[in-house]
């Protein structure tokens, strides 16, 4: 049904255009009209304030993504590593949205990191997704992997092999990317506060934007606001916390996951949603858009996509205030030990890392 629709809608929007030109705007009960929210960058730019994740689920991306579309997202999120870059164009293209209406992200992986790599890395990502130019093209991790075409280039004893670059090398190619117009605005992720302090010292860009693991369970506030007096914009990802089953299930974060409610059954964001007729999903959402961040939650189910657009919506600060009590520094995104390389070293949730529990 998805896919007919999907299918069907880049003809019923030429129709509902040529209608508005002729009198009133008649969209298709499918095509949500809005003016989704945004942030502005520290270059004058501008980035929604709810987007679209696509890590997972490669079969269902095309469709998810030109569903997420039509409901009224703007923000898309990819990675080169994620491996659904096409799918991602397909349902761009699907979609019938103008390319110029959406703002399209991707990340560049470890092992494209060398400055010679660096472009040729973002031509397969342009090649994939079909388009001519990336709005935003994020460093994935500090970590710089040896150069080949192994993701994952490993030693015989499976331990990662590093490459001989540098990420203020990496960022430094990425900056002379901006002069050609493949890349709207570069930015990093996952990176510690000193790491991004190195790069505004030896760089010469601010990057624009650092994406970043933010939910109400690890919700950084020292940090998060370090960056904001930088002018760097930020995006949650994982906004939802432990909702991905992922975190549930990899080594590296499941001892926590799995003790931690999930955020759909947690009782204060429930008991806010109530007041507000939402979900406590759509307030954790509505929690990181007050907050001035920009979200980019997951999913391939309709019902939960259209949850997630319509979760701009504002709190009161004393139910901002009660959220801000849930943090509990539990960071589950952290592949720190199999990358071979210290993550996070100077931000919260990194106890377990130290001592191995999340790994
Ligand atoms: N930079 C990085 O290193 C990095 C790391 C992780 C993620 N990311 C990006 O951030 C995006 C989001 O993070 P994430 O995928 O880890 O987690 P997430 O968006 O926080 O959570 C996704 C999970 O929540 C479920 N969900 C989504 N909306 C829901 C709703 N309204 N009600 C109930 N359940 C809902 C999804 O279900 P279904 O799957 O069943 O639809 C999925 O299981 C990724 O897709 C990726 O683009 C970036």
């Amino acid at each position: 049904m998805t896919l007919i629709r999907c299918v069907l809608a880049p003809l019923r929007q030429q129709i509902s255009i040529r209608t508005s030109r002729l009198s009133t705007r008649t969209f298709s009960q499918t095509t949500r009209i809005s003016s989704p929210k945004v942030f502005a960058l520290n270059n004058g730019k501008k980035i929604p304030a709810i987007g679209f994740g696509t890590f997972q689920d490669p079969d269902q991306q095309e469709e998810a993504v030109c569903r997420a579309l039509q409901l009224g997202l703007r923000l898309i999120d990819t990675a080169r590593v994620y491996d659904v870059e096409p799918q991602v164009g397909k349902g761009i293209k699907k979609s019938g949205i103008p390319r110029e209406d959406i703002f399209l992200a991707t990340k560049l992986w470890c092992n494209d990191y060398h400055p010679d790599d660096v472009e040729r890395g973002l031509d397969e990502s342009l090649r994939d997704l079909d388009t001519p130019y990336v709005d935003l093209l994020l460093m994935h991790y500090p970590v710089t992997f040896k150069r080949g075409a192994e993701r994952f280039p490993r030693d015989a004893d499976g331990k990662m092999l590093l490459g001989e670059t540098t990420y203020v090398n990496t960022w430094r190619a990425m900056e002379g990317l901006l002069k050609g117009g493949k890349v709207k605005n570069i930015g990093i992720s996952n990176f510690s506060k000193g790491e991004v302090q190195k790069l505004l010292d030896q760089g010469s860009v601010v990057p624009a934007v650092h994406q970043m693991e933010v939910h109400p369970y690890l919700q950084q506030k020292a940090f998060n606001e370090w960056l904001s007096s930088k002018g760097i914009h930020v995006i949650q990802f994982s906004p939802l916390g432990n909702m991905n089953d992922f975190y549930r299930q990899t080594g590296w974060s499941k001892d926590i996951a799995h003790h931690i409610p999930r955020v759909i059954d947690h009782p204060v964001l429930k008991s806010i949603g109530d007041k507000y007729n939402k979900s406590p999903v759509q307030v954790a959402l509505a929690w990181a858009v007050n907050s001035g961040r920009t979200v980019i939650p997951k999913s391939t189910i309709e019902w939960q996509i259209r949850e997630n657009v319509e979760a701009d919506f504002e709190l009161s600060e004393e139910d901002l205030a009660k959220i801000g009590e849930l943090d509990l520094k539990a960071r589950f995104n952290d592949p720190g030990m199999d990358y071979g390389w210290r993550l996070y070293s100077d931000l919260e949730g990194t106890d377990g890392a130290v001592d191995g529990k999340t790994h």
